[in-house]
This record gives C-alpha cells, structure tokens and sequence, in this order.
C-alpha cells in the first residue's frame, strides 16, 4: 500500500510502516527480530509479525470459532454497557483511537451508538496490518456513512508516538481483545507509561482484558479442534519464508500452546519435529534446530481484576469501572488519565 494515501476527512490512511521505500524499515525490523529471536538460547519471534494479510484472515476465523469464547464476551459487554461506556466519557467531541483494531467487529457497537447519539467523533484505527486498516476503512464507510475515519498503518509505539499530537479534544483510546495479555508484564507497564505520557489530562483508555479461568477453556480457546490457531501460529514461519527468503518446511514444525501456571498466561509455540537446518537469505544465516527443540510465538496473559487495578494505578490512570460478561470471563475496564 502506498504511504499517505487521500486527504479527505472520511478517508484518509497514513502508513507509518512503509515510510522509507524502497527498503521499508519495517521489514528490515522484521529481519533484525528474526535474526535476534532465532539466535536466543530459547528460540523466540515476536507475535506481531504473525499478522500479514493471511494473518489477519486467520485471526478473523480464529474469532469465530466456537472455542474462542474472547470475542463473545467482550461483544456482549460492549451490547450490555454501550450506553453507559458513553455515558461516563460524555458527549463532547472525540477522537475515538483504537490501538491493534483489527477488523474491530466490537468497535462498530460503539461508534454506532456514538452516531445515533450525535456525538462529533473521528474513529482512528490503528493497526500493524495494512489489509486489516484497509479492509476495516473501507466497510466502516460503507456501513456507516459520513462517518470520519483516519486509519493508520503503524506499530504500537509508532502510534503512540503520533497520537501524542492529538489534543483538540477528548482522546478514547480502545485496547481491545486481551491485546494487552500479549506484553511481557513488564512491557505492559511499559505500554501504559507511554500511552499515559502521549496522551493529556483527563482522555480515557478502554481495554479488554481476558481474566483467570478453569484451565481447560484456556486449553480449548487457544487449541480450536479446526486446527486455525495452529495455522495462525505458523504464518509466522510461512512470512519469513515470503518476505526474508527462509526456506522453513512448515509439515516439520508442530503448534503447542499450554497454560502456564507461574506465569499465568497461554504459552505458544512451534516445535520442530525433528533436526533440522534453516537458512534465511535476507540475513544471510543459518539456523540449526534439534529435535522437538521450541520457537516461542506467543504469550497471552490472563489477569485477576486485582492485577489489572495495580496497572491501572502504577501508571497514572484512575479506574472509572470495569464491565464484564455474564460469565466473568472477561472484562473491560474503562480508565481515566490522571496528571494533576
Ligand atoms: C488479537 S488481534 C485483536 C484485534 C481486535 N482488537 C479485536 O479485539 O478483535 C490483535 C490485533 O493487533 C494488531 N497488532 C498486533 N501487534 C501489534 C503491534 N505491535 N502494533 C500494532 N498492531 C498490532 C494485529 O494486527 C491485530 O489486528
């Protein structure tokens, strides 16, 4: 996709990712990271990579699986709470951001009751996948017309980055989707540090979060009986072959995703069934795998509402409620930037 494509109010996308043509920097991130991440003890590629247009695809299927119970929950929340959601950020003119938007199914509840309210509000999807902001851009118009919408193709930080220039009025930003129980805990606090630095006194954050729940429906969400997780997992490996040149044989590497209790996340990885070399031309390296020896691809925390309450204050927002499903098994919680 082009940079700055149109200028319009009601369709405008601004790609922070393929800035630098011919050599996007993008990719040569994503070459460095394979590089690194291959190179670790404890073999290791960052899940943000898993989503190309495939990816995004996948992730579309993975939602609709009856296994993934994420999606449900937190669209019926949204349905349940959509009124007062609104309600506690007032009627003033917005810009509604959403950081990793996806195809943002459960975003359109919102900005739909938004619409009907009269609310001012400009939506600004943020997301790593271009096909995902452009696929998204494009339905939203035709859903919701007149709607103003400006998507932006960028990486998290980017994005906070250039969010940080917003301040003609009141920011609500959205983290929908347990994105947050990807960080590392350490990177989440990161996470909301900056989002707490970019954005000014008083804007709002929504985020989902997936809570602690019997094992089994961990198991079960994060091992769909379809096998698309599985095929999820491996677009990463199928990218760097695409992209970077890799010539991994994907039959031989086998998806496993596990809860672990210590950590309290969903653990995922590719095992290599057997020994085996890899060569990755872009980088001019070659990887050496024993058998049944691990690649991480994903970690996917789940939170007690206490966790999620001491990230909440460790980084300066006040939590103004939290909202769950009618089975508690997710949550979002609506926060407030507190500077004064
Ligand atoms: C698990 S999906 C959730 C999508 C949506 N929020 C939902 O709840 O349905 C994660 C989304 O975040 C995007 N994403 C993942 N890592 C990202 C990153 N580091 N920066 C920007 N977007 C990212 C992906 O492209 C994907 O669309």
């Amino acid at each position: 996709m082009s940079k700055n494509v149109k200028n319009s109010d009601t369709g405008e996308i601004l790609d922070l990712q393929s800035r630098h043509i011919p050599c996007p920097k993008s990719q040569q991130e994503f070459a460095i990271d394979v590089l690194l991440g291959l190179s670790h003890t404890h073999k290791w590629l960052p899940c943000k990579y898993i989503y190309d247009e495939r990816g995004s695809l996948l992730f579309e299927q993975i939602m609709a699986c009856p296994e993934y119970y994420l999606t449900d929950c937190e669209m019926e929340i949204l349905k349940t709470y959509k009124k007062e959601i609104i309600a506690k950020i007032g009627k003033g003119k917005i810009n509604l951001v959403e950081l990793g938007a996806g195809s943002g199914e459960k975003t359109k509840i919102l900005l739909q009751e938004m619409i009907t309210d009269n609310i001012d509000v400009t939506f600004i999807p943020i997301d790593i996948s271009s096909s995902a902001i452009r696929n998204f851009t494009t339905n939203l118009k035709k859903q919701l017309p007149g709607i103003k919408i400006k998507g932006l193709v960028s990486e998290y930080f980017k994005g906070i980055r250039w969010l940080s220039n917003l301040n003609c009025c009141t920011n609500v930003i959205l983290f929908l989707g347990s994105n947050i129980g990807n960080f590392e805990p350490a990177g989440a606090n990161v996470f909301l540090s900056s989002l707490w630095n970019a954005c000014n006194d008083g804007d709002y954050l929504v985020t989902g979060f997936d809570l602690k729940k019997d094992i089994q429906l961990l198991l079960n969400a994060y091992n769909d009986s379809g096998g698309v997780t599985a095929e999820f997992n491996l677009n990463l490996l199928r990218r760097i072959n695409n992209e970077l040149g890799g010539d991994f044989d994907l039959k031989e590497f086998q998806y496993y995703s596990t809860f672990d209790a210590i950590s309290g996340a969903m653990q995922s990885y590719l095992i290599s069934r057997k020994k085996q070399y890899v060569v990755i031309d872009e980088i001019n390296r070659m990887f050496s795998f024993k058998s049944w020896e691990s690649i991480h691809t994903e970690s996917s925390y789940k939170f007690l509402v206490d966790d999620i309450e001491k990230l909440a204050s460790r980084n300066g927002f006040e939590i103004i409620e939290h909202f769950f499903d009618s089975k508690n098994y997710f949550m979002d919680s609506l926060w407030q930037v507190r500077k004064e």
